[in-house]
């Protein structure tokens, strides 16, 4: 078994501090929704106010890493072996088959991944993050008459971030099961914390080969 960088450190930081954050603005958002009681109304919605904050600002920063790096091309979208990937999580995984797709630190993704990733990246996150700033911009908006309220009622941008939130769960729930179709379990888990993941030799070293590749002028 050979140790094969995966994630970078920045990578790692961004994806557990947004998780973090989604979920505590989760939990947050669904009190002021009335779903539940853990800190009282007052507090729900100033802790979402500032976890909102935080988070955009780690989208902000997360943005600029992905366009300096180049690692946004990770996320472009292919068909090639999407038909395998998707047959191998609907039948071959339940039949211990091998994984149709490799993952090298030039492709992290699988053809499924990058599809599901960019429409969370491009619709469903700003989708909730737009529809957030309305609903916290709204009182400003609507006393300046910038917004037209017959059009843009407060309930309508509610039901926006409420559906965006709901669907941010639903991913939320999907993705961890995902992560457990590794090799083991918890190889992918551990791999997102420590940066490494293990493969065999062989894949070693093809990453190496496709690497050197890469980098020939
Ligand atoms: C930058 C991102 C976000 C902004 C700016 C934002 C902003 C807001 C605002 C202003 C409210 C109204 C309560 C208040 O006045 O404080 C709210 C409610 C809510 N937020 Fe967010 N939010 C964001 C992200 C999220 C995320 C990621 C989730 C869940 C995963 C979420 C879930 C909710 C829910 C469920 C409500 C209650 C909606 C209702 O019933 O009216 N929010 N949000």
């Amino acid at each position: 078994m050979e140790k094969i960088y995966i994630y970078k450190g920045f990578e790692r930081f961004w994806h557990w501090t947004q998780a973090s954050l989604i979920l505590f603005l989760a939990l947050t958002g669904f009190e002021v929704h009335g779903a539940f009681h853990v800190f009282g109304f007052e507090k729900a919605a100033a802790f979402h106010r500032t976890a909102s904050w935080l988070l955009i600002g780690l989208i902000i920063l997360a943005i600029f890493w992905h366009i300096t790096t180049g690692e946004w091309r990770q996320y472009i979208p292919t068909t090639k072996q999407l038909k395998e990937q998707i047959l191998y999580y609907l039948k071959g995984i339940f039949k211990g088959e091998p994984h149709p797709t490799e993952k090298t630190e030039l492709s992290k993704l699988n053809p499924l991944q990058r599809i599901v990733y960019l429409g969370f990246k491009l619709i469903l996150v700003p989708l909730t993050i737009l529809s957030g700033i309305l609903y916290m911009l709204y009182k400003t908006f609507d006393q300046n008459n910038l917004i037209v309220i017959e059009e843009y009622p407060l309930e309508s941008i509610a039901f926006w971030h409420t559906l965006g939130a709901i669907l941010l769960m639903v991913f939320l729930v999907v993705h961890v099961y995902m992560t457990t179709t590794g090799k083991t379990p918890t190889s992918n888990i551990k791999a997102m914390i420590t940066g490494y993941e293990e493969f065999d030799e062989e894949h070693k070293e093809e990453t190496v080969k496709n690497k050197n590749t890469k980098n020939q002028p």
